[in-house]
C-alpha cells in the first residue's frame, strides 16, 4: 500500500505538462463526472467521505469547511488557491504546479463547482515566476477545451481562474494575509472573526485550500470518497505528498500514504535512501522549519517497540 500513487501515477510521461497528454491519461474525466453525475453539494459530500484534511499545515477537514462556506443569494463566492509554499524545505506544491499544472486547474474547476464559485485563483509565491507562465499555459489550454468560461459542458456552470503573484512575504501564506495580498493591500493577517468563508476576499465568502488538497479532489471524485478513505490511517486518509532534502541520498518529492515510519521514510531505498556514507541519524524535521526537530531517540523504534508514524495524529 505504501507506494500507491494518486497525484504523481502520471508525473513521469512526457508532455504530462500539457494538455494533451494529461488528457490522454485520464484528466478532466473527474471534472466530466463531477459534472455530469453529481450536483455541487454531492462533491462536498464526497470530499467529506474521503475524509480529506488540508495539506496546507493544519490539516483542517476539507469537506467540513467547503460546508461552512456562506450561501447569501446574490454575493460572489470565491475559491483561493494557497500556493505560496514559503515555508523552508517544501516544495511539493512547486512540483505539482510545474509538472502537473492540469490536475490543480481541474481540482481547482471541480471545487469551485461544489462551491458554487464563478471565479478562483492560484495565489503562487513570487519566487515561483516561471510556475505562472505554465499555469497560465494550462489555464490556456483548458478554457480552449471547453473545461472553462461560461454554461460548461452544456451544464450551467460558468467559470475563469486567475493567477496572483505575490510578493515574496512568507506571511501571506497565512490564509487572511495571503487575501489582503491579494486585495492588493500590505499582507497583514486578519483578525478571525470573521473567517474567510464569511467574510474573505473583497468581502466575500472564500474557500482557501492549499494546492496539493485542491489537487486530491481529482482522485476523490475519480475513485470515489469511500475508496480514497481506505487508504491511510484513522483521520489521515488518502496519500500525501513529501518533500525531502537536507543529508539524504535521495532527496526529492514522495507519494506515501500515512501507514508509514518516518524511520522507514528516511531509510528505505524505496524513499530517501538512508544517509550518505551511512552516518548515523541524530534528528530530522518533519515538515516545514517552523515544525519542532525531531532528535533520533523520538522517531527510531525504541525498546518499547514505539514507532513514528509519517501521519497527523503521531507527528
Ligand atoms: C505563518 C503561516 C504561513 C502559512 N503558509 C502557508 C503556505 O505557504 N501554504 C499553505 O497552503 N498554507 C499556509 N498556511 C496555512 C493557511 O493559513 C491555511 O490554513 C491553508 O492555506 C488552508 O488550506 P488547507 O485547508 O487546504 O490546508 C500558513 C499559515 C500560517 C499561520
Amino acid at each position: 500500500m505504501a507506494s500507491i500513487k494518486l497525484l504523481l501515477a502520471n508525473d513521469k510521461v512526457e508532455g504530462i505538462r500539457y494538455y494533451e497528454a494529461y488528457r490522454k491519461h485520464g484528466g478532466y474525466a473527474s471534472l466530466e463526472k463531477a459534472l455530469k453525475s453529481y450536483t455541487p453539494d454531492e462533491v462536498t459530500e464526497e470530499v467529506k467521505k474521503s475524509g480529506l484534511r488540508g495539506r496546507g499545515g493544519a490539516g483542517f477537514p476539507t469537506g467540513m469547511k467547503w460546508s461552512f462556506l456562506a450561501k447569501p443569494e446574490g454575493i460572489p463566492r470565491y475559491l483561493v488557491c494557497n500556493a505560496d509554499e514559503s515555508e523552508p524545505g517544501t516544495f511539493k506544491d512547486r512540483y505539482l504546479m510545474e509538472y502537473i499544472p492540469h490536475l490543480l486547474v481541474e481540482g481547482m474547476i471541480i471545487s469551485s463547482y461544489a462551491l458554487g464559485a464563478n471565479t478562483s485563483y492560484i495565489y503562487i509565491r513570487g519566487e515561483y515566476a516561471w510556475i505562472v507562465e505554465i499555469l497560465e499555459q494550462a489555464i490556456a489550454e483548458a478554457k480552449a477545451n471547453g473545461w472553462l468560461g461560461k454554461n460548461i459542458l452544456g451544464k450551467g456552470f460558468d467559470h475563469e481562474i486567475y493567477v496572483q503573484r505575490g510578493a515574496g512575504a512568507y506571511i501571506c501564506g497565512e490564509e487572511t494575509a495571503l487575501l489582503e495580498s491579494l486585495e492588493g493591500k500590505r499582507g497583514n493577517p486578519r483578525i478571525k472573526p470573521p473567517f474567510p468563508a464569511v467574510k474573505g476576499l473583497w468581502g466575500c465568502p472564500t474557500v482557501v485550500n492549499n494546492v496539493e488538497t485542491i489537487a486530491a479532489v481529482v482522485p476523490i471524485i475519480n475513485n470515489g470518497g469511500e475508496e480514497y478513505a481506505k487508504i491511510g490511517v484513522g483521520r489521515s486518509t488518502g496519500t500525501k505528498l513529501l518533500s525531502a532534502c537536507g543529508n539524504i541520498n535521495k532527496p526529492g518529492i514522495y507519494e506515501i500514504d500515512m501507514t508509514i515510519s518516518v524511520e522507514e521514510f528516511i531509510f528505505s531505498d524505496e524513499y530517501c535512501g538512508g544517509i550518505p556514507n551511512g552516518k548515523r541519524l541524530k534528528a530530522c524535521i518533519p515538515g516545514g522549519s517552523s515544525v519542532p526537530i525531531l532528535p533520533a531517540n523520538l522517531l527510531l523504534k525504541t525498546a518499547k517497540g514505539d514507532t513514528r508514524y509519517m501521519n497527523y495524529e503521531s507527528l
